[in-house]
Parts: C-alpha cells; structure tokens; sequence
C-alpha cells in the first residue's frame, strides 16, 4: 500500500479583481510515494509544485480529488485530525530563515512541536539533543539564534525541527534551493542518512533535475498543473518519454562541460529524430 495516494486532484484559486476568473493551478494530478520512498517533483517555476505540497498539508483548498496517507482520506480534513497529522506529515521549506522565528532559540523551536504533541521536560531536552547529534549540530546550539547560523545549518535546524516527532512523510519543498552547491551536496546527503536510518518518506520538490536525481526513487514531472512523466529515476532521466522532460534534463546545468556538450548533442540526435518521425 501506498504511504500517499493523489488522485485527480485539482486546485484552482481566485482571481484577482471583482470580474476576474478562477485560475485552475492543478488539473487533475495523480500521484503515488511508497513508504520510506523519496518522489521527486520537478518542473519549472509557476508549474504547481509547491500547491501540491501545500494540498497534502492542508494548507490549500482541495478543489476536487483525494488525497490519501496511509490508507486513510485526509482531504478536508478537520483542525484536530490536522494536528494529530502533524505527527506523521511534516514539512521544510526552501528558506530556513523565514520558516524559522528569528526571535526564537533553536532549542525553544525544536520543542515547539514536543511541547505541541505533549512531550516535554527531560524527555523533550533529551530528544532535542539527539535531533541535534542526528543533524550534526552541536547541542550548545539550543541556546542560539537562527540569525547566528549560516545558511546550511539553518537548514539542519529546519530538518531537525521537521524530524521532531519521527514524521513517516516529510515535504521538501526546495530545501537546498538557496544554498551553494558544496552545502547543497552535505545537506542532500544528510536528508539521504536521516531516511536510511528512519525510513522516512520524501516529497522531494524542486525545479532542478539534477538535484532531484540524486535522491530520488522514482521522479514525477508537472507541466503547467499536470504531471506528464512519473516512473523510476532512471527511466525518466536516461530515457524521457515526454518532450517536456527533455527539456527539463536539457536545462538542468552539469559541472563538466564535456558532459554537457555530450548531453546537448545526444538531445539533439533525439530530437532531430523526434521531428523526423
Ligand atoms: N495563494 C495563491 N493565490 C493565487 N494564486 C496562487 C496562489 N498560490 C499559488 N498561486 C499560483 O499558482 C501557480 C503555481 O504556483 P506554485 O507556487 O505551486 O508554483 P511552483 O511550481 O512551486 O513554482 P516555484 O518553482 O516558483 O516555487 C502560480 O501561477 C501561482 O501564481
Ligand atoms: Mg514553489
């Protein structure tokens, strides 16, 4: 069985303006993350990604479809049943800063969500303490600012944060979107070390194939609200179907320009065909 089942979803938002027209931003998507699996959405700015992401956290009207975790409907669901999801589906966001009080200590905002599902005292310090070791943070952090951290590490501190209440579903919404890459590289694998240990399961969502590549079972392209290619990493990435997917690879940078003239020139060889046919 599927950890999260999307089907036919869609979400369209008003406009803006008294006269102005709906927006439909998701027209029936369909998506399915086995357990301890990492899904990786891709596509390009604008195309639905984050409304996805934000549909399975209740945090956007579902306009019609399901969404389904663990066998059980969680669309519409009520304030009471979101908090108890809140122990199982958590999410991080792209810019640590804003997602993090900045007034707050990092100790006092990893045990928010402690504190929230009723875990506290020596149970809550301890906890903290090994959310830290996992995110390879000194435990001396608990008494810091988010301000006194580099980008990086305010990123472990939303992970850590994220893992708090051992989340079987974790949405990755751009995480390392806004870190270099070296940094980008250690916070990926870190979120690789966390699902290996826990078996965690990760929406993974970006707008780069090749950071998504890396850490994904299987990926799921949306265009535009729809989602045109979804299958095993490998299969998408060395054989698109969709000429959409193409051009995602196409665009995605590569370090080695070798490579990349290599790339260019087998998309080309590909396309040439494509437009022969
Ligand atoms: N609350 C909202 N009200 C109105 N329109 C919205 C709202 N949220 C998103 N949209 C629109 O929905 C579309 C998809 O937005 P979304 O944020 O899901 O894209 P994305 O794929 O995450 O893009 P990016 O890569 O830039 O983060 C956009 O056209 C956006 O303007
Ligand atoms: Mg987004």
């Amino acid at each position: 069985m599927n950890l999260l089942s999307i089907r036919d979803l869609r979400v369209s938002f008003p406009g803006t303006g008294l006269r102005a027209r709906r927006t439909d931003v998701l027209t029936g998507v369909s998506l399915d993350i086995r357990r301890g699996e990492t899904l990786g959405l891709v596509g390009e700015s604008g195309s639905g990604k984050t409304t996805i992401g934000r549909a399975v956290l209740g945090l956007v009207p579902v306009a019609s479809g399901t969404i389904t975790f663990d066998g059980q409907r969680i669309d519409g669901a009520s304030r009471s049943r979101r908090r108890q999801l809140a122990r199982e589906l958590q999410v991080v966001f792209q810019d640590p800063y804003t997602s993090l009080n900045p007034a707050m200590p990092v100790g006092a905002t990893l045990a928010e969500p402690l504190i929230a599902q009723g875990v506290a005292g020596a149970q809550a310090q301890r906890t903290i303490a090994e959310l830290l070791d996992r995110v390879r943070l000194p435990r001396t952090s608990v008494d810091r600012l988010p301000r006194e951290f580099s980008g990086g590490q305010r990123q472990r501190i939303a992970i850590a944060r994220a893992l708090a209440l051992s989340p079987r579903l974790v949405v990755c919404d751009e995480p390392v979107s806004a870190l270099d890459l070296t940094t980008q590289e250690a916070v990926l694998e870190l979120l690789t070390e966390i699902q290996d240990d826990t078996g965690v399961a990760y929406l993974f969502i970006s707008h780069d194939l090749t950071v998504v590549r890396h850490l994904s079972h299987r990926v799921a392209v949306i265009h535009r609200g729809e989602i045109v290619e979804q299958g095993d990493t490998a299969e998408v990435t060395e054989r698109p179907q969709h000429p959409y997917t193409r051009k995602l690879l196409l665009a995605a940078p590569v370090v080695d320009p070798v490579r990349q003239r290599e790339r260019r020139l087998a998309f080309a060889r590909e396309f040439g065909r494509e437009e022969a046919r």
